[in-house]
């Protein structure tokens, strides 16, 4: 597997909880290289734009409230088969679905207040992870 980057983010549930260390943490623990952070308090435009692949399903009205409630902290991980190892830390999206040892089974609350957010594929990750940041924000090495 090659060399991946993808979109995490720090939901507002996890970030006002207090827990955006520990989960930090686990990111660097697992090995995944942070490229670029910042924390966000978005817009209902910019969460809406954010999940807009989601704007028929009936939780889209919700989970954009749920996404502006508090700052988030997005951020870019890259590491080898980077996509699928962040969404194996974070666990299934239903904290109760969610295997032990996973981010969600620690910290989330609920399938919207789930604590995290991971791109599912390569077409995804690059599309998300323009939406928060521009070249010059991303610190390769
Ligand atoms: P995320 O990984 O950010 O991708 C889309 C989000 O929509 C998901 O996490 C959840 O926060 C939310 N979501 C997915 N399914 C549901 C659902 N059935 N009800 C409410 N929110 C959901």
């Amino acid at each position: 597997m090659s060399v991946q980057r993808t979109l995490a983010i720090i939901k507002p549930d996890a970030v006002a909880k207090g827990v955006a260390g520990q989960i930090i943490t686990k990111i660097e623990q697992a090995g995944l290289t942070i490229l670029a952070a910042r924390m966000i308090h978005m817009s209902g435009e910019d969460a809406g734009g954010f999940y807009a692949v989601h704007r028929a399903r009936p939780f889209y009205q919700s989970l954009c409230e749920f996404m502006t409630q508090g700052p988030c902290l997005p951020m870019v991980l890259e590491g080898d088969d980077a996509i699928r190892r962040w969404r194996d830390l974070m666990g299934a999206t239903d904290p109760a679905k969610a295997a032990a040892g996973t981010i969600r089974k620690a910290f989330a609350s609920s399938i919207e207040s789930n604590a995290v957010h991971g791109s599912d594929a390569p077409e995804t990750a690059a599309f998300e992870i323009a939406y928060f940041f521009s070249a010059l924000d991303i610190h390769a090495r």
